[in-house]
């Protein structure tokens, strides 16, 4: 195989969706298998881990098979095995790290952890071909809310965090409270299409001594009891109103935070990444704000925010072309930081 070809085997299974994918040069997925586990999940509102392990363990070879069958390669054709070594759940991420272990050692093809966030991000260079960093990237999943400073492709700065929840688990919860099932996103970016975002004024913390952070407890507590004085006064109240006025008060801060941060530190570029990427508002809001500061917006298409492989392979290709790999007692690190594996990142 010829290293203008460089293919790339993904490995996911940070929560619950037990992936596998073939890359070619980091932005060409020929394949991108996910088994997604949320039906099993769904019954009991949120994910439960034990049942994500086993259901790794079960799904984790023939969606690998498949991955590789619908790419028409074999394993000998591949160049190198990247998987999702942290964040996530340990027992969850465990098998994935194992399965691509024991790959790289039976095959003797280099192995690559890829960070979980940094496979978020890099979905986007799957999608499109002109992203180049430096760029700021806006990454909001079930598990992260953060402002990612991507100064190369291999060198990470966090701007800001959230210091309680993430954004994907407020839509989460509250899609919890209003009975609407799980996962709360893709539900409550419906309703609220319906609903008037200006109908109630729910709160958007900001944090003088650190512009770009998040707090989204406040406003799940604030939507949590708005919902049940309502009931309790056995007055109606409308879903539709209550998701847009909710969502419209997540999708300000993230907008604000990351325009701010992309016009502090001079970028051109403003990415969106994670589960919460797919949100419709988010992504028409982001690009109105920033297109009237000459700023570019880009996303993943909807199958590349939520969890899954092919942004694992496109990750761990930069990982590869660097030289940058694992050995073989690489272990599952459920609460790794972003930029650790990498020698150029502070
Ligand atoms: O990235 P992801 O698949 O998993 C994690 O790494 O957490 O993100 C899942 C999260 C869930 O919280 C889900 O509710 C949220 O992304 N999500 C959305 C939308 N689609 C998925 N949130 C808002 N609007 C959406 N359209
Ligand atoms: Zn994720």
């Amino acid at each position: 195989m010829d290293k203008d070809n460089v293919l790339i085997l993904g490995i996911e299974t940070s929560c619950d969706e037990t992936s596998a994918a073939v890359v070619s040069n980091g932005r060409n997925v020929l394949s991108n298998i996910i088994a997604s586990q949320i039906d099993l999940h769904k019954e009991y509102g949120g994910v439960v881990p034990e049942i994500a392990s086993r259901k790794h363990v079960e799904l984790i070879l023939p969606v690998i098979d498949s991955a590789l069958k619908k790419a028409e390669v074999t394993l000998k054709d591949i160049d190198a095995i990247a998987v999702t070594y942290g964040p996530g759940l340990v027992g969850a991420l465990l098998v994935g790290v194992s399965a691509a272990k024991a790959l790289a050692a039976a095959l003797d093809k280099p192995l690559v952890s890829v960070h979980h966030i940094e496979g978020h991000i890099a979905a986007n260079y799957i999608t499109h071909a002109q992203v180049e960093p430096p760029f700021i990237c806006l990454v909001a999943s079930g598990g992260h809310s953060h402002i990612v400073y991507v100064k190369d492709y291999l060198n990470f700065e966090i701007l800001g965090r959230t210091r309680d929840d993430a954004a994907g688990e407020a839509f989460d919860k509250i899609a919890r409270v209003l009975d609407l099932g799980y996962p709360g996103g893709p539900v409550i970016d419906k309703k609220a299409k319906e609903g008037n975002p200006q109908a109630f004024h729910f709160p958007r913390v900001k944090f003088h001594d650190a512009p770009y952070d998040f707090s989204f407890s406040g406003l799940k507590t604030a939507v949590i009891n708005h919902i049940n004085h309502a009931r309790q006064l056995k007055e109606e109240y409308s879903v539709e109103d209550i998701c847009a006025s909710f969502q419209q008060a997540v999708i300000d801060v993230l907008v604000d935070h990351t325009v701010l941060a992309a016009k502090d530190y001079k970028v051109k570029t403003i990415c969106i990444a994670g589960g919460v990427a797919a949100n419709s508002l988010l992504r028409d809001t982001m690009e109105k704000r920033a297109s009237k500061k000459g700023i570019g917006v880009f996303y993943p298409t909807p199958v590349y925010c939520t969890d899954n492989a092919a942004m694992i392979a496109a990750a761990g290709y930069y990982s590869y072309l660097a030289g940058e790999f694992a050995e073989d007692t690489l272990n599952a690190v459920p609460s790794l930081p972003i930029g650790s594996n990498h020698k150029g990142c502070e």
